[in-house]
């Protein structure tokens, strides 16, 4: 029977790119994926590379940052290790915050901006009086990211298996030694639970998620009905992608594992957006679609040690694991491989709700 060094479950952007990690420090990876690699929460992600201190929780802000500043080198050895795109964007954002008086707190890194500098910024934007920021936060596109991602595992040599569900941790108790899954058993002394919002499924894997449903759809739009920049409202988020696509999210929702649509919440989305941006009227709604973030009970991810010998968890990235991915993975693979993890982990500690906590 073929053995691996480490088994990754879950192939999100968070398993891949953990997988490439492990496998090019010299590791042999295998990765099982319950459905098609890239295929849950991020391909139904937008991409915002979102760091701001307006909202990021406090704890999650160093790691926010330092994986915002790693995008560009990830983003282009993700391309040249796969031979694809990513579409990174870094024509910034502008944001309407809630409450324009957030705009005087000193760790609010954005520029403030008049209405005819948002004008001037995005002459499609109606933005009125309303108080406006530019941040420095540019985007990716998460469905192309994850297929470079997966090219980029597979040609460093990491093993799949798809359409397989992992259910348990083997043996019951100890340290691990691989992982039973739906279609038999695969062997490795390192096993890492990136299965997303699934992760509490895994017998023996105490890694409390639960699912958040977010809707999305996404227009069609031209260079002179389109934005340039990501916009974000308290009722809405536009993000431009450079093929014309324009995506704006989204909703945040406890409906459990439901992934169906609701026509009426997606009109609403569609209604700010429309009333940000007029001329998007003019353009066509060619998709919509609904995700499942993986969520945790503090908000914060699940990133260390699981409790047994050989057992890690790096998932729970809630609605920043596109963001998180390349901290993750070399954070997560340090500590893997017993280096230095560079970064003091302890607020994401899987075990801080305690032993067989679920959500
Ligand atoms: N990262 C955006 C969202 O979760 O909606």
């Amino acid at each position: 029977m073929k053995t691996w060094d480490g088994i990754v479950v879950g192939a999100g952007i968070i398993g891949l790119t953990l997988a490439s990690e492990l496998q090019r420090r010299g590791m042999r990876v295998l990765i099982v994926e319950r459905g098609e690699p890239g295929r849950e929460a991020s391909w139904a992600a937008g991409g915002m590379l979102a760091d701001c201190a307006l909202e990021t929780p406090q704890a999650l802000q160093t790691l926010a940052t330092a994986s915002a500043r790693m995008y560009p080198g990830f983003a282009r050895a993700v391309e040249e290790a796969s031979g694809m795109t990513v579409d990174l964007r870094q024509q910034g954002t502008i944001l309407f915050p809630e409450d324009g008086t957030v705009l005087q707190q000193p760790e609010f890194a954005g520029r403030v901006l008049h209405s005819s500098a948002v004008i001037a910024l995005e002459p499609n934007l109606a933005a009125g009086n309303r108080k406006a920021v530019y941040l420095a936060e540019g985007s990716v596109d998460p469905r192309a990211l994850t297929a470079a991602a997966a090219e980029a595992a597979r040609r460093a040599g990491v093993d799949f298996r798809r359409g397989e569900t992992v259910t348990g941790l083997d043996p019951g108790d100890g340290a691990v030694t691989g992982v039973t899954t739906t279609a038999g058993t695969y062997a490795a002394p390192v096993v890492v639970n990136c299965a997303g919002a699934w992760a509490g499924q895994i017998r023996g894997g105490q890694a409390p998620t639960h699912p958040v449903k977010g809707q999305m759809l996404c227009l069609l739009t031209t260079p002179a009905n389109g934005l340039a920049h990501v916009v974000r409202t308290p009722e809405a988020y536009l993000i431009p992608r450079s093929n014309g696509r324009l995506l704006i999210g989204a909703t945040l929702e406890d409906a459990g594992f439901d992934k169906q649509m609701v026509p009426k919440t997606l009109e609403r989305l569609h209604r700010a957006a429309l009333t940000l941006a007029p001329r998007l009227q003019e353009c066509p709604v060619v998709e919509s679609w609904a995700g499942l973030r993986p969520g945790t009970r503090d908000g914060l991810p699940l990133l260390g040690a699981g409790g047994r010998k050989g057992y890690y968890i790096a998932t729970g990235h809630y609605r920043d694991g596109i963001l998180l991915a390349p901290v993750t993975a070399r954070l997560m693979a340090r500590l893997i491989c017993g280096e230095d993890c560079e970064h003091d982990l302890g607020a994401f500690s899987p075990m801080r709700f305690g032993e067989g906590a679920k959500l």
